[in-house]
């Protein structure tokens, strides 16, 4: 049935208009899904004023959240290493002693579909109840064709078990597995490659994705997964220059990439190839803050060049153990001195950018009903507070939810 919004601020989100694309007294008329229109109650189209109406009561309306960078879907912890780290052990050094995320590897080949769901969606649920209604979900620790697969099976499933639109990633160039130590290039053809037709033969993949790095893989075989990837017509994305910089960000723009995430260790040629071809700066605060990085993402150059910026929470066991997106939000803000405006944007309309979605991240006649309702009355109160929760409901595909 449709419906109505009213007496809502509208954080729109809708650029060059307004800060925040804010509409005061604003309504939202919502028919099959889709913002049927949106605009001040004032202005409201004869057709929609008889429609059944809920009134917020003057609260924030956004477009709902997307997390575009996430691995929620893995076996076991890393606590153990948290303590290492702390202990003076770099995120390197684990890694390279077998730690890391091959230790997440080996919980997650040992554990079944369902138990990795109940665990995945431990994870989820706290991100739903903080208004995500998109969520970007990698493999990258199953690391053979059966257990990537069984990754990307999971993924799938969350978005049937919750009311989330859940976006697929193909990240089996994430480590190289124990048994091919020392032969990256036989598990590109042996696994990755293979595996990436398998996965997508299957309806598994939305896009692929790889980890550019001198503890993961070269540019060089980086370049042969996204060739693949070109051959089947999927989009690519790249962990780049997280703790070094390969030109990661320049590869995967020459991919036409949706986008480059982390960033930290990005240069002016990287930045400026981004600009050049469109691909997003997806910055992960998470990952700073728990690998206690003291180089930060070249934001200034990102904002100069036009390049749109993007923030999500990069949930995984190792480097960045955060479940949640609001925090994410406040650590761009303090960490990378991103404007509340940014950050938001980097959730909404910049996130769905990285995902390749033309229909989310902003209030829009024609855009799907992703909404979240905040009981806040400004926008930047959502990136202010730390630790709170002031999601009031959100509204999945047309559906309001409590
Ligand atoms: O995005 N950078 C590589 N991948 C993950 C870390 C995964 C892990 O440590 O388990 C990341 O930070
Ligand atoms: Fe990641």
């Amino acid at each position: 049935m449709p419906y109505l919004l009213t007496n809502a601020t509208l954080a729109t989100m809708e650029p060059a208009s307004t800060p925040f694309g804010l509409v005061e007294d604003g309504a939202v008329a919502v028919a099959d899904g889709r913002i049927a229109w949106c605009g001040p109650r004032t202005g409201l189209p004869p057709q929609f004023s008889g429609l059944g109406a809920v009134d917020l009561g003057g609260r924030l309306v956004t477009p709902g959240l997307i997390d575009c960078h996430t691995h929620v879907v893995f076996g076991g912890d890393r606590a153990r290493e948290f303590e290492l780290r702390l202990e003076g052990a770099s995120y390197e050094q684990i890694a390279r002693e077998g730690g890391g995320i091959v230790s997440t590897v080996l919980a997650t080949r040992a554990a079944g579909e369902t138990n990795l769901l109940s665990e995945a969606l431990t994870r989820v649920d706290p991100m739903i109840a903080e208004g995500v209604t998109t969520l970007e979900i990698k493999s990258g620790y199953g690391l053979s064709i059966a257990d990537e697969i069984k990754m990307l099976r999971v993924a799938r499933q969350i978005g049937r078990a919750r009311s989330i639109r859940v976006i697929t990633s193909y990240l089996a160039a994430h480590a190289v597995p124990p048994e091919y130590e020392g032969r990256a290039d036989d598990y590109l053809d042996e696994v990755v490659l293979p595996g990436l037709d398998a996965a997508f033969a299957e309806g598994l993949v939305d896009a692929v994705d790889g980890f550019c790095e001198g503890i993961a893989f070269s540019p060089e075989q980086i370049e042969r997964v996204f060739s693949r990837a070109e051959t089947l017509g999927l989009p690519i994305k790249l962990h780049a220059e997280q703790l070094s910089n390969l030109g990661g960000a320049a590869l995967a723009a020459r991919y036409k990439g949706l986008s480059a995430d982390h960033l930290e260790y990005l240069d002016v040629e990287g930045v400026e190839a981004m600009a050049k071809t469109g691909t997003v700066a997806v910055l992960l605060p998470g990952a700073f803050y728990t690998l206690r990085e003291t180089q930060v993402p070249p934001v200034q150059a990102l904002r100069d060049a036009g390049v749109p910026i993007v923030v999500a929470t990069d949930c995984n066991p190792g480097s960045s153990p955060l479940n949640s997106l609001l925090l994410a939000l406040n650590m761009a803000c303090t960490l990378f001195q991103l404007t509340p405006e940014e950050a938001l944007a980097g959730v909404t309309r910049n996130a769905a950018r990285a995902l390749g979605l033309a229909d989310a991240g902003i209030i829009r006649s024609g855009c799907r009903a992703d909404l979240a309702v905040w009981a806040v009355s400004r926008p930047a109160e959502l990136a202010y507070r730390i630790g709170a929760n002031p999601l009031y409901r959100r509204i999945h595909a047309g559906v309001l939810l409590s």
